[in-house]
Formats: C-alpha cells, sequence, structure tokens
C-alpha cells in the first residue's frame, strides 16, 4: 500500500480522484495535514486546520454494480465507529449514513466519491475527516455545538497517526469480509448494533423536501426506510438526518 503526504492541500479526495485516474492502485491512501479546501457532503466545506485532524482518501476499485456502491460508506461507518470507541474508550454511534459521533456532536464524517463506467463501479474514493487534536474552543463558532474531536472525547490528544492504523486495521478487514462474498448482508447487523437512528423520530431533509417519520429500518443496499405519519413507508436514498 501506497501513502502519498502533503503538508497543505486543497482536498484529499479531489487529489486521490486524480490519481485514481492516472491509475493508482486500490489501498493508495492521500493523507494532508491542512486541507484549505476540505469538502463535506452536499457541497459544504469541512474544517480542516492543521495538526489537527486525519484528512485522508483512500482509493478502492471494488467489481460493484453503481447500485451497491453506497454501501461502501456504511461499511466504512462501521469500522469507524469501532476504532473511534477503541481509541477513546467511549461508545461511538453511527448517524446514517455516514456520520459518527458522540454523543450528539459529530466527530468524523465520510465523503464517497465514485466513477463509474456504465453500470460498473470503475473507482471509488473514500474520504475520511476525523477531528482528533482540536481543542474545543478552536472550532468555528457555528460548529460549537454540534463538534467535537477524540482529544476533546477523551480529554487527552491523541496521536493522529495511531488514528490512522486503528482505521486502517478496523476498515480492511470490514472490507475484505464484504467484497470478497460476504456482501452487505454480512455487516448490516454490525451496522445496526453501532447505529444510533433506527427507532428514532427524525427529520429527513432529501433533495425532494422533508420527510418525517419514525426510522424503521435499513434494506439490503443500505437504504433507510422511514415510516411517514400517514403510515406510509418512504425509501430514503440520499439525505440529511436531524433527530
Ligand atoms: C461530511 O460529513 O460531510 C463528509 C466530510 C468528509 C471530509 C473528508 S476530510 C478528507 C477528505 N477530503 C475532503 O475534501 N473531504 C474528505
Amino acid at each position: 500500500q501506497s501513502i502519498v503526504y502533503h503538508e497543505t492541500i486543497d482536498s484529499t479526495n479531489t487529489m486521490a480522484q486524480k490519481l485514481a485516474l492516472n491509475g493508482a492502485p486500490e489501498g493508495t491512501l492521500v493523507i494532508a495535514d491542512e486541507q484549505t479546501a476540505g469538502r463535506g457532503r452536499r457541497g459544504r466545506n469541512w474544517f480542516s486546520p492543521p495538526h489537527s485532524g486525519v484528512w485522508m482518501s483512500l482509493i478502492l476499485r471494488p467489481q460493484l454494480p453503481v447500485a451497491h456502491a453506497a454501501q461502501i460508506t456504511l461499511v466504512t461507518a462501521v469500522a469507524m465507529a469501532r476504532a473511534l470507541t477503541r481509541l477513546t474508550g467511549v461508545e461511538a454511534g453511527i448517524k446514517w449514513p455516514n456520520d459518527i459521533l458522540f454523543d450528539k456532536r459529530k466527530c468524523c464524517g465520510i465523503l464517497t466519491e465514485m466513477h463509474a463506467e456504465f453500470d460498473q463501479v470503475h473507482h471509488l474514493v473514500l474520504g475520511i475527516g476525523i477531528n482528533v487534536n482540536v481543542p474545543q474552543e478552536q472550532f468555528p463558532e457555528e460548529l460549537q455545538s454540534i463538534a467535537t474531536s477524540l482529544q476533546g472525547v477523551k480529554g487527552v490528544p491523541i496521536p493522529r497517526a495511531e488514528v490512522v492504523r486503528a482505521v486502517m486495521e478496523e476498515l480492511e478487514p470490514l472490507y475484505r469480509r464484504y467484497v470478497d462474498g460476504g456482501g452487505f448482508a454480512s455487516i448490516r447487523e454490525d451496522w445496526k448494533r453501532s447505529n444510533i437512528t433506527l427507532g428514532r423520530q427524525i427529520v429527513a431533509q432529501t433533495a425532494r423536501g422533508p420527510i418525517t417519520g419514525e426510522a424503521l429500518d435499513i434494506d439490503e443496499f443500505g437504504v433507510l426506510l422511514v415510516r411517514r405519519e400517514d403510515g406510509e413507508t418512504e425509501k430514503i436514498y440520499s439525505a440529511d438526518i436531524l433527530f
């Protein structure tokens, strides 16, 4: 596995996309100390100051139909929850689809980007952002009440190399199990165990507008099922979830 390190970069995801299009092999990991244009989901930016977090992107080349690609985000979320729980000694929870929270505060986000050819995945870039050693007062005003870092949870700083190692140790076997035949069925129960979304009243902010109801389950594709107040069940493919 090769690691591409940059002190400062616009976005590790953007760099990993370029490398992947140029043929970089599966397992190539792009890591930066600082991102000047870190990207979050839905066009948001991702706070990525120097010396503070793990900002990294992993190139994957699974042989998958496009319809299955979103499952990789959920597989990654399981690995992240395990790694962050192990590093802090405090239970981390998964908020569907891709946030890792401690209590109600987000510590880690995942941004999966895909290139497809016809109906097959060509490559995936799995972008992982973890707030590691960010003193709470250093988060910008708008993140104060919704963000936390591993240091904030554990009370002491954690070396970022240890964080990268723990993440890769958890991710690799789960990813192997997923691609080498187990599929999402072999991971769905693990996801459910770590999730903090199911069983709750939620508002799913989708591109079609908000959907309010109870988060019932995820299906075999990782799609969220929500029972609306009128009793109908909706499939949610992509949304921001509010509790
Ligand atoms: C989200 O929760 O909205 C996803 C955040 C993903 C952030 C990471 S940091 C490393 C990688 N490079 C980026 O530009 N974004 C992802």
